[in-house]
């Protein structure tokens, strides 16, 4: 199926774009009323992801409500566990819980390498509605959590400030770590695989928690598996977007992947110098700048694109928009965006 608009994929891909793309992380979510309502009418949120029906409505409300260039399947980073043998709870206003964690030998036996086809269909199966409901209008981004932030979570059993177990365990059983990371790449490059053959246009590729992690501990126990992850995934662009990891970017222009993501913190001619000619850079706008006026949105999101200049950039927040940001200020971001995008190459 012939895309109608592929400003995504050719920015990723280096090509020169009439204007710059945009699309938001976490856009598919909670800032949406139509969202809510979905979400209301069900019984949580892992129905709204196991059911592929109604992960593609949520998926597809972004493109219609925002006007995004591009879609982000509804899913979470947290189903790769699950598969694994690692079931999570989604608790109300506090987030992911795992009743069962994974801290030592024993507890690694009772895991899997996991087979998508059997474990994660219902995100296949929402790829392909989702899918034959966009009929090409925009690409379809898939996803998944890098190894080191995935063990984060198994190995910690719930968001943290610290993840000082997971941090701990690098220390005190760096072997069930690494035993621990493969099990997590060979399922995720499986899933990330089955993705793209379920009609994935693009992937990216979250490290959330890259930025706790040492210079010297990243480059040892998460840097390697990214790297693996981007060698085996060659049918679309792959994005690598890891939080915090200002200090990896030099690293990241050696990684076989056509785009990196910065985030707020990084500085974009800084990062363009670090991580080289050859790589699209996506980002890297606060979320907090949504809660401020129109006029100041404009302002700032056009002092971006002219940083980043008008190629190899795809236009994003640094990290997920916020919970409760009004939709009419991210549909300015987005406009301005869409406006000035194709001003600054003129
Ligand atoms: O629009 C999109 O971006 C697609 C959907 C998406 C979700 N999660 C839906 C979701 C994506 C890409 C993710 C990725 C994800 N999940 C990450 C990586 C990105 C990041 O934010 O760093 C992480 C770390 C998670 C784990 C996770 N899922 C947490 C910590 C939480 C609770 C905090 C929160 O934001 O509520 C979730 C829940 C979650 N995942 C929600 C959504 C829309 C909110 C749940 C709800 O609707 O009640």
């Amino acid at each position: 199926m012939q895309l109608k608009n592929d400003l995504l994929i050719r920015a990723a891909k280096g090509e020169v774009v009439e204007r710059t793309p945009v699309w938001l992380m976490r856009q598919a979510g909670r800032i949406l009323p139509e969202y809510r309502a979905v979400r209301n009418s069900l019984s949580g949120f892992k129905e709204l992801v196991e059911t592929p029906e109604f992960a593609a409505e949520v998926t597809i409300q972004p493109v219609d409500i925002l006007d995004v260039d591009a879609a982000i399947i509804f899913s979470d980073i947290l189903v790769v566990p699950e598969a694994m043998g690692c079931t999570y709870e989604m608790i109300e206003k506090r987030g992911p819980l795992f009743p069962k964690t994974i801290r030592t030998e024993e507890d690694l036996k009772t895991l899997r390498v996991a087979d998508p086809h059997e474990h994660l269909n219902y995100v296949l199966e929402a790829i392909k509605v989702t899918k034959r409901a966009l009929n090409g209008r925009v690409p379809l981004i898939g996803f998944a959590g890098a190894p080191w932030t995935i063990l984060a979570y198994m190995v910690e059993g719930s968001g943290s400030k610290t993840f000082s177990h997971a941090r701990g365990m690098l220390y005190t059983n760096p072997r069930l770590a690494h035993q621990l990371l493969r099990m997590i790449t060979d399922t995720t490059i499986a899933y990330l695989k089955a993705q793209v053959e379920a009609g994935a246009n693009l992937i990216q590729i979250f490290d959330s928690w890259a930025g706790i992690l040492s210079p010297a501990h990243y480059r040892e126990f998460a840097l390697p598996y990214i790297s693996e992850i981007c060698d085996a995934i060659n049918e679309v662009p792959v994005t690598v977007f890891a939080k915090g990891a200002f200090f990896a970017l030099e690293d990241f222009s050696k990684l076989n992947c056509e785009t990196i993501g910065l985030d707020w913190n990084m500085q974009i001619a800084k990062s363009r110098q670090e991580i080289g000619p050859n790589k699209t850079l996506q980002g890297n706008m606060d979320p907090c700048l949504l809660y401020s006026s129109f006029e100041t949105i404009e302002r700032e999101t056009k002092n971006m694109l002219k940083e980043f200049g008008p190629h190899r950039h795809i236009a994003n927040l640094g990290h997920g928009v916020y919970p409760d940001t009004d939709p009419e200020k991210v549909k300015c971001f987005i406009q301005t965006v869409k406006e000035y995008g194709s001003v600054i190459r003129s």
